[in-house]
């Protein structure tokens, strides 16, 4: 089954009196356990798309379907729920919240779904994983920028994700500590088979990708 169905996405921005069309018309399926690259220069859609398939906004029409659900059918609880549970999230600037340790960011989502209890332990586990034992204790500016991206990622897979997004992760990491990202991600998607989609306009990044789209002004060259 597919993890991820977009129909025919469009997005408008208003500004002011003026419409923006960021996506225009996209259409995409990705199979559970894909590691897609979303590629295409700035401006071009690319965090529309991720932002749509992470349910944090609407599209103006067309449909989008995430492990079976057609989210527009979603209430807010269902939503925040799809999110919690089947969707992880890696961002660009990290978002780490600096006044947490380490280990208190990555414990974060869990305490936000509820539930059973064992955070913590599952938060030192995902971060022993991302090879950051012994760092539970330190706040984001304590750490590196990789250290910091390595944090994000065990944040993002703490709650067993199925479909993890990342909004070019690696764009504010030297090359190197990027390449060892996206090792890391690779790995974690062979592993788990987790479902990766992450948007990048590196062409080092897309290199890495089991399959590249492209996005072009709001929509997917051929
Ligand atoms: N909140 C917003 N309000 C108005 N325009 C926006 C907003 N977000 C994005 N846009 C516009 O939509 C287009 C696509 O943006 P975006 O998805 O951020 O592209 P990318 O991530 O590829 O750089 C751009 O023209 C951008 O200026
Ligand atoms: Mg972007």
């Amino acid at each position: 089954m597919a993890s991820v169905q977009v129909e025919a996405a469009t997005k408008d921005y208003q500004l002011g009196k003026t419409t923006v069309p960021a996506l225009r018309g996209v259409s995409l399926a990705v199979e559970s356990g894909e590691f897609m690259a979303v590629a295409g220069p700035s401006g071009s859609g690319k965090s529309t798309l991720l932002n749509l398939i992470g349910c944090l906004d609407h599209p103006t029409s067309g449909r989008v379907v995430i492990a079976g659900q057609d989210v527009a059918a979603l209430d807010d609880d269902a939503l925040s729920d799809l999110r919690a549970r089947t969707l992880g999230f890696i961002f660009q600037t990290f978002n780490l919240i600096p006044v947490l340790s380490a280990l208190e960011n990555v414990e974060f989502p869990l305490l936000l779904r509820g539930g059973p209890h064992g955070g913590r332990e599952r938060a030192r586990r995902a971060l022993d994983e991302v090879g950051l034992a012994g760092f539970e204790r330190h706040r984001p500016d304590e750490l590196s920028g990789g250290q910091r991206q390595r944090v994000a990622v065990a944040r993002a897979l703490v709650t067993d994700p199925v479909i993890v997004l990342a909004d070019e992760p690696t764009a504010n990491l030297d090359s190197a500590t990027g390449e060892s990202l996206l090792e890391l991600m690779l790995e974690i998607n062979r592993r788990d088979k987790t479902t990766f989609i992450f948007s990048t306009h590196d062409p080092r990044v897309m290199e890495r990708a089991q399959r590249v789209v492209r996005l072009v002004d709001g929509k997917l060259a051929a």
